[in-house]
């Protein structure tokens, strides 16, 4: 069977195969490639996502050498001063879905925000570049999925704006026309189609 890759391949550090799933689609429409790769970056503690994708950009292109993105995303709910934000990782492994509803029992106030910043680096980048992904909308009052199990994370509890549907009763295609992450992921498409 022949394999042939046309056009631009971009190699995605990161261990989450539904991230990467959601890249492929994104790159596809830009008629290029990405592979996904798995090495180990530390996440530094910050507040500020851009330092975290930067510093495991760097981390990254140092073990592998090859032109590549990592992405970093937070989530923000404005009830509660923007908590998770940076520390949406921490918070989904210890309190999940579940834990941040039940925070929110009493709060009429569900607005919420994703964002997503994706940061590149390569041999002739000295600072990794930064392309950044929002996505508005509200937690909603119970977890909702679709029956062949759509999504990741804090998907099935995330009712992006203009949507009657959380990310998890979306498919992948679906998802990407609202998502934090695809919207910088088209940015860093653009940009990465035009660079010689
Ligand atoms: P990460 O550090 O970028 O992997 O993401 C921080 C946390 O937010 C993790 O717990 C992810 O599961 C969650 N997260 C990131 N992006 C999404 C998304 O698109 N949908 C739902 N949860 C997400």
């Amino acid at each position: 069977m022949h394999f042939s890759l046309k056009g631009k391949v971009i190699f995605f550090a990161t261990n989450n195969i539904n991230k990467f799933n959601e890249a492929r689609k994104i790159f596809n429409e830009f008629q290029m490639a990405v592979a996904m790769i798995r090495v180990k970056t530390l996440e530094i503690q910050s507040e500020n996502l851009e330092e975290i994708a930067k510093t495991s950009a760097i981390e990254a292109f140092k073990k592998c050498n090859l032109p590549i993105i990592v992405e970093d995303a937070g989530l923000f709910v404005e009830a509660v001063n923007g908590f998770p934000g940076p520390y949406a990782s921490y918070v989904y492994k210890t309190i999940g879905n579940e834990g941040l509803l039940k925070l929110m029992e009493q709060t009429e106030n569900r607005k919420a925000k994703f964002q997503s910043v994706i940061a590149y680096c390569d041999a002739d980048i000295e600072t990794p570049l930064c392309f950044k992904g929002e996505a508005m909308g509200e937690i909603v009052k119970e977890p909702r999925k679709a029956k062949n199990k759509h999504g990741f994370g804090f998907d099935p509890i995330f009712r992006p704006l203009n949507s009657n549907k959380t990310f998890a009763e979306m498919d992948v295609e679906e998802k990407n026309k609202y998502s934090h992450r695809a919207k910088a992921l088209r940015k860093f498409a653009e940009f990465y189609k035009k660079l010689k």
